[in-house]
């Protein structure tokens, strides 16, 4: 079976990874997805933020987080004051995986597998760009990062250390307040949330 791996280009920058992960057929994903969602942001950014793949939004427009969950994720941000033009936002899957209902395409979890073929694409990205803190949102980015144990509900908001970057923190994914039943809920999840990324903003300081 293949894998992101065997799409690399021969030499590494962001612009040519970019344009590999275009044709990349590393996993079925691909087959059923509008195009490569690619990570976005600046080169030199400080700050590294890792959903877990493209929404249906995102898979249209082209770019992560433009959706429900970008906006979450930009205003949280904002409230922990980090520009998010200042970080580079990415996925661990590049392409959509959905189901149909009704007229709607619903967001599939990836499986192992296809996690494990992207993430050739991810280690390069954070490899080009070696920012001082890595967040990563949600329980999908976390485990392919931290190890398949890891429990973002037990460990979140910490600075951990890691050998690739100076702090890893594990945070919620922000669509998990989407999926709050209560405004009060939201809110406290909000405020959790943000409270997370204060800490990282404090590591960027
Ligand atoms: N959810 C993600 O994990 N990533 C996106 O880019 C959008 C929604
Ligand atoms: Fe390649 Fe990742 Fe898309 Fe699979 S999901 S085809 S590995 S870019």
């Amino acid at each position: 079976t293949g894998s992101a791996r065997d799409f690399l280009p021969a030499r590494l920058s962001l612009t040519a990874l970019r344009a590999a992960a275009d044709g990349c057929h590393g996993c079925p994903l691909y087959r059923n997805a509008t195009q490569t969602v690619f990570g976005a942001g600046p080169t030199s950014a400080r700050l590294i933020l890792v959903g877990e793949q493209p929404g249906n939004d995102e898979d249209i427009a082209g770019a992560p987080f433009v959706g429900p969950a970008g906006r979450v994720l930009d205003q949280a941000l904002e409230q922990a004051g980090i520009a998010r033009d200042d970080a580079y936002v990415t996925n661990v899957v590049k392409h959509f995986k959905w189901e149909r209902r009704g007229n709607r395409r619903l967001h599939k979890k990836p499986s192992a597998r296809e996690v494990g073929a992207c993430l050739p694409w991810l280690e390069k990205e954070i490899e080009l760009i070696r920012p001082q803190v890595l967040v990563c949102l949600g329980a999908t980015a976390a485990q392919a990062l931290l190890g398949r144990s890891f429990k973002v509900t037990q460990q979140r908001g910490v600075l951990l250390p890691d050998e690739r970057v100076p702090h890893v923190l594990a945070t919620v994914h922000p669509s998990s307040i989407l999926r709050q039943r209560t405004s009060a809920d939201r809110r406290t999840e909000m405020a959790r949330f943000t409270a997370d990324l204060e800490v990282v903003a404090d590591a960027l300081n």
